[in-house]
């Protein structure tokens, strides 16, 4: 399906990467955008590699098809587990030339530079936490920290069902605050390495103390695209700009629309994309 431009793609697993298109769609607004939920099989959390690899694949491959030169994993899930391998692997054969990009870097590159006791925390997705990819990158970029992760797998369900608030969700989100700040009380940033997560950020605040710099993807996955794009002006050329969004759903996009006024802050009429 050719949507006749060039816009640039944001792909998650389900809603969660609204949350991050909020941000890049504020900070950049001239370009085009079209945004692909594969609602009909998140989460993806618990998933293996090689299926959220097959699913994410899948994906971005449809969004070139759509026109786009430029895709956004805005899921921490697959830009843990499907990336790397599909920078390296089916880019090159396949779709030379096209560009792919994740959330967990620009995040780790940020990290050291916000915590003094040199103890990180990171809440993700199962998917994400096993596969390392937090404790690995911020390795590289600040050997001297140290990364304590904590799977919240049941905070991406709550949130898909909009249960943002109230005594069953403060329940779940305590519990996974708590067991995370127990593996060092010397904690002093959290990244939530999860696009879903900021819907949920007033409650988790809520059982941590003030001083603990709470990380959110939004503002930093957009202004590394920014930046992106000003060293790749060729890119940056070959992405067109009439500030027109798209939206794509593998699942109902009556229910997609809900949504979105709650993850992106405006109302959409997004299409369905059958599997
Ligand atoms: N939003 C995705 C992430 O950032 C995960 C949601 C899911 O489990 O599908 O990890």
């Amino acid at each position: 399906m050719d949507l006749g431009a060039t816009p640039i793609g944001i792909f998650d697993s389900g809603y969660g990467g609204l949350t991050v298109m909020r941000s890049i769609v504020d900070r950049l607004p001239q370009y085009d955008y079209v945004y692909f939920g594969d609602n009909a099989r998140t989460p993806y959390g618990n998933r293996s590699f090689e299926t959220v690899y097959e699913f994410t694949r899948e994906s971005v491959f449809h969004l070139f098809d759509m026109g786009c030169e430029l895709v956004i994993l805005a899921c921490n899930t697959a830009s843990a587990k499907a990336l790397r391998t599909i920078q390296q692997q089916d880019l090159p054969r396949m779709a030379s030339g096209k560009r792919v990009l994740g959330v967990i870097r620009p995040t780790t590159e940020l990290i050291g530079q916000l915590t003094h006791s040199g103890q990180v925390g990171v809440l993700a997705t199962n998917g994400t936490v096993n596969s390392a990819s937090y404790v690995i990158e911020a390795g590289r970029f600040f050997p001297h920290v140290e990364v304590h992760q904590q799977a919240c797998p049941m905070w991406v369900p709550l949130v898909e069902n909009n249960e943002l608030d109230g005594a069953g969700t403060e329940y779940f989100v305590q519990r996974s605050v708590e067991q995370l700040m127990e593996q060092d009380p010397r904690i002093d940033a959290i990244i939530l390495g999860c696009t879903h997560y900021p819907l949920l950020e007033p409650v988790i605040r809520r059982f941590l103390p003030p001083h603990i710099h709470l990380l959110s993807q939004g503002p930093v996955v957009a202004e590394r695209l920014d930046d992106y794009l000003e060293r790749h002006p060729d890119m940056a050329g070959r992405c067109s700009k009439t500030g027109k969004r798209t939206f794509f759903t593998t699942d109902d996009p009556a229910s997609f629309n809900r949504h979105a006024t709650i993850f992106f802050g405006e109302s959409v009429a997004s299409h369905h994309f059958s599997l």
